[in-house]
C-alpha cells in the first residue's frame, strides 16, 4: 500500500479514504408508517478530508478525518439524507472511532477496529443506546417516537473502490426496525 502519511501525520487505516467519492448503487431500507418498509435506491457523494491530529490529556494522539455525505433519491433526484462527522484512529491502540450527526437532531459515537486483507482495509464500528463508551444521543421526540437503539457500520476501502453497509436499529411504529443503507462508491 502507498504511504499512509499525509502532511506529516500517519492516518493509518483511514488514509485510503481521503478524497471525493461518488456512487449510484445505493439502497436504503427505511421505516414507513403505512408499509412494512420503504426501499429507496440512491446515489451519493462522500468527501473525506484529512484534518490533522487531536491530542487528548497530553497523551492520546488521534489522526482525524472529517467527512460529509450527501445522499439523493433516484426517483426524484432530491437530497434525502445529509450527514457529517469524523473518523479517528489511535495509532497506539488501533482504536477507530466514527462520530456522526444527522439533521433529525441526533448523534452517534461508534467505536471499533480496522482490519486489512490484501490491499483492502475494513473499518467496523458500533454503538448502542445507553452504552457507556459508544453511544447514541437523540432529541426527546426521537427518543419517544423513533428511538435509535443501535448503530453499526462496516466500510471497506480498496484502492479506488469504497463499499459500506450500515444498520441503524430503530424502535418505531411499535416495532423494532433494521434501517439499513449500503452503497459502492468510486473515487473521483
Ligand atoms: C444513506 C444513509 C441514510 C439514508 C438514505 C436514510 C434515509 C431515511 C429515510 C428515507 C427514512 C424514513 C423517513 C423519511 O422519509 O424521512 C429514515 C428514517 C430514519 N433514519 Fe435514516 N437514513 C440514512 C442513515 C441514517 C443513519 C446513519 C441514522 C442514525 C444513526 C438514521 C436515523 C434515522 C431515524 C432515527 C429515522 C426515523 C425517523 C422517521 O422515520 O420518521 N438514518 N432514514
Amino acid at each position: 500500500m502507498s504511504s499512509t502519511v499525509i502532511d506529516g501525520i500517519d492516518y493509518g487505516p483511514l488514509a485510503g479514504l481521503v478524497g471525493q467519492w461518488q456512487g449510484d448503487k445505493g439502497m436504503d431500507i427505511a421505516p414507513d408508517p403505512d408499509m412494512p418498509k420503504e426501499e429507496n435506491p440512491y446515489y451519493e457523494t462522500i468527501v473525506y478530508e484529512a484534518v490533522g491530529d487531536a491530542t487528548n490529556a497530553n497523551r492520546q494522539v488521534l489522526a482525524v478525518l472529517f467527512y460529509r455525505q450527501v445522499v439523493s433519491r433516484k426517483s426524484d433526484r432530491k437530497v434525502f439524507h445529509d450527514q457529517c462527522g469524523y473518523w479517528t484512529w489511535d495509532k497506539a491502540t488501533g482504536e477507530v472511532t466514527h462520530s456522526l450527526t444527522i439533521p433529525r437532531a441526533m448523534c452517534v459515537l461508534a467505536g471499533g477496529k480496522a482490519a486489512t486483507s490484501g490491499s483492502a482495509t475494513t473499518l467496523e464500528v458500533q454503538a448502542k443506546l445507553g452504552d457507556a463508551d459508544w453511544g447514541v444521543v437523540q432529541q426527546p421526540f426521537l427518543r419517544d417516537n423513533a428511538s435509535t437503539k443501535a448503530f453499526r457500520i462496516a466500510l471497506t476501502v480498496d484502492g479506488n473502490t469504497l463499499k459500506y453497509r450500515e444498520i441503524t436499529t430503530l424502535d418505531i411504529y411499535g416495532k423494532t426496525f433494521a434501517h439499513s443503507d449500503e452503497n459502492e462508491l468510486t473515487r473521483v
